[in-house]
């Protein structure tokens, strides 16, 4: 059970190498990188490379970890117990009947190992990852209203994603493998715009990746580009059949490209671009 990427996704050898470390370590594997490096991608990627179905829990700033876990639905319940027919009073009856299981608890009692995505845990509160920590180490949690305790027949393949926007507690690193996915350069960037689009040409893709990294290099802007961003707008650029030429200035300095919303996402970065252009051409 080894994972080499996909014909979908490019995988760098130490990212391969990581996912292998989790799955022989048998720890949760902690991807960290810019938005749109790949990070939920990876997860759905290798769940299909491995042939393992993939069960996703993304993260928001009001989750709890016990809704990974279960739920009472105690709504259902009140509601059931004030309907008078044979079938509602049959049911109230059983508690069972009102625990709705969670993530956790669907990919521990699944008939094979599954793949566990826990997406952008840092949305959570400070937290979250700490009450996650007996059932990620040990794969058993209790249910108090029955007294049961669900225990992993297989151990899942656990994926946990962060943008970094909150740092995560040391109890909790010290239970998973990391690995950062660092921005792709250049070439690697050039193999998964490949992925995307096999049949972008040549000269259009190399003035393209150009303006692109310009753009991500400019010093001070606010939010730089992603692979996502650089993806869609490629997309415009065959879209609106934009030749190459447009894109390359003559004399080897920054232009505003075309569709610029496409990769500079606020006003102020925006300025920032003209600005640096207009300096240059005053200096010429
Ligand atoms: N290594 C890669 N190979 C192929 N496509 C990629 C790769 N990295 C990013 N992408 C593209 O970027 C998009 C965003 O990736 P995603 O996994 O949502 O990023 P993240 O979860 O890190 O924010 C993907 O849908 C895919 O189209
Ligand atoms: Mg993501």
């Amino acid at each position: 059970m080894k994972f080499q990427g996909s014909d979908q996704y490019v995988a760098t050898p130490d990212l391969m190498l990581a996912v292998n470390a989790a799955a022989t370590l048998q720890r949760p594997l902690l991807i960290k990188g810019e938005p749109g490096t790949g990070k939920t991608m990876l997860a759905e990627e290798v769940a299909q490379a491995l042939g393992m179905p993939l069960l996703q829990w993304h993260i928001k700033s009001t989750t709890k970890a016990q809704q990974g876990l279960y739920e009472y639905d105690a709504v259902s319940r009140l509601r059931d117990s004030q309907l008078s027919d044979a079938e509602s009073s049959q049911r109230v009856r059983d508690i069972r009947n009102y625990i709705v299981k969670g993530v956790l608890w669907q990919a521990f009692t699944a008939e094979q190992p599954v793949v566990l995505l826990i997406d952008e845990v840092d949305k959570a509160d400070i937290e979250f990852p700490n009450d996650l920590l007996r059932e990620i180490d040990r794969m058993e949690f209790h249910v108090y209203e029955t007294r049961e305790l669900i225990r992993a027949k297989h151990r899942p393949l656990v994926f946990i994603t962060s943008n970094n926007e909150k740092e995560l507690p040391d109890a909790f690193l010290r239970r998973c493998f990391f690995h950062y996915i660092k921005f792709p350069d250049a070439d690697t960037m050039q193999s998964i715009v490949n992925v995307h689009f096999p049949t972008l040409k040549k000269d259009l893709l190399a003035a393209a990746l150009k303006t692109f990294y310009d753009v991500r290099n400019l010093p001070g802007l606010k939010k730089k580009p992603s692979t996502s961003e650089l993806l869609d707008w490629l997309k415009l650029l065959v879209a609106e059949d934009i030749s190459a030429e447009v894109l390359q200035t003559k004399d080897e300095k920054v232009a505003i490209p075309p569709l610029v919303g496409a990769l500079l996402k606020n006003e102020q970065d925006v300025t920032l671009f003209e600005k640096l252009v207009f300096m240059q051409r005053n200096h010429r």
